[in-house]
């Protein structure tokens, strides 16, 4: 008989708690029991698993007992605080905050890229960040062709990928502004309905945030690549779901557009759209596994690069998706 694991959720409530029930109940992970986590504020919730309602409960010390895999998927203080009990009552980790992704201990990893990493695992598993992870999907398959030295990037991040009040402050906003009302805000330091924002995450003494400086050292420890530089703005836009990124590329060897689409048109998880209008789009991306890569095109303004355009669900391949696929990988 085929063996099957207990799951726990931890920020199951959450914008990308609620995807990974769906994603787990899609790709029929072999789950025995389903323990749903969230704060005190959840507590008699209900929510569907396939043709079962489950409580929400209490996140609390013994939350883990029998556990097999936890997705934590809460916050960053919430993982610091739980992760290493998790692991101490049993369990394996997948962590979607940014708390253990640094951590030369924890591997962090992209199945499609780096999937082998899980193998060195001690109990925790990272999950990169969205971006960066919806990036290297396109970018990867460059690399291996090309060897990549440094990127240029920009970001369109949709609210989702701040959580739950984050879609309900975009919709808000924008029923307001229908309405001639004015807009209130709590989770963007600007109006976030017909405008974009350059600041996504703190930011650091450089200048740059600290999401912009994920692609870089997330990058590094992904692709096995430490001397990777990237130089990014992350841009968050009034866009519900699905993120794109801008990217030019340089590279070590002499690139080709015919050996760049062939590697792109190979690589497992992406799709490429090889004619120019036909770029990929984040509603068009929106609830899909594959992230989408249009606008291939060399960099006029790099010796030897390559500028593309990718798309992605960030609530899926950034995050839920992936680390769905990290727990069928240790299966
Ligand atoms: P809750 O819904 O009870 O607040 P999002 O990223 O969409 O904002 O979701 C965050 C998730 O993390 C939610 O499921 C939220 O639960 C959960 N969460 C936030 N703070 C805590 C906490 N202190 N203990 C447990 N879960 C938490």
């Amino acid at each position: 008989m085929r063996k099957t694991f207990h799951v726990a959720i931890v920020g199951a409530t959450g914008a990308v708690g609620l995807e990974i029930i769906r994603v787990l109940e899609r790709r029929r992970f072999p789950i025995s029991k389903l323990t749903l986590l969230a704060s005190s504020r959840s507590v008699g919730r209900f929510l569907q698993f396939e043709n079962q309602t489950l409580k929400v409960q209490e996140l609390n010390e013994k939350a883990f007992e029998d556990v097999d895999f936890a997705l934590f998927s809460a916050n960053g203080e919430i993982s610091l605080r739980y992760a290493k009990m998790a692991v101490q009552s049993g369990a394996i980790v997948i962590d979607n905050s940014s708390a253990f992704r640094a951590d030369p201990e924890v591997p962090l990893v992209i199945p499609e890229i780096n999937g082998t990493d899980v193998r060195e695992h001690r109990g925790i598993i990272a999950n990169p960040n969205c971006t960066t992870a919806i990036t290297l999907m396109g970018l990867y398959p460059l690399h291996r062709a090309f060897g990549v030295r440094r990127v240029f990037a920009s970001s369109y991040q949709a609210v989702s990928g701040s959580g739950a009040q984050a879609i309900q402050e975009l919709e808000q906003q924008v029923r307001c502004l229908g309405k001639g009302e004015e807009v209130t805000r709590r989770v963007y330091p600007h109006q976030i309905a017909f405008n974009v924002i350059p600041h996504v995450d703190a930011f650091l003494e450089s200048g740059y945030t600290k999401e912009e400086m994920k692609m870089q050292n997330e990058g590094r420890r992904i692709m096995h690549l430490p001397q990777f530089r990237a130089s990014v703005t992350c841009v968050r836009v009034p866009v519900y779901r699905a993120h794109s990124i801008a990217v030019s590329a340089e590279f070590e060897k002499l690139v080709s557009l015919d050996i760049a689409r062939s590697a792109l048109l190979k690589a497992p998880g992406i799709r490429l759209l090889e004619d120019a209008a036909l770029y990929p789009v984040p509603l068009d991306v929106e609830g899909k596994d594959i992230c989408e890569v249009g606008r291939l095109r060399l960099d006029c303004a790099l010796d030897n690069g390559l500028a593309f355009w990718v798309c992605g669900d960030q609530l899926l391949k950034g995050a839920a998706l992936n680390a769905v696929q990290i727990a069928e990988l240790l299966i």
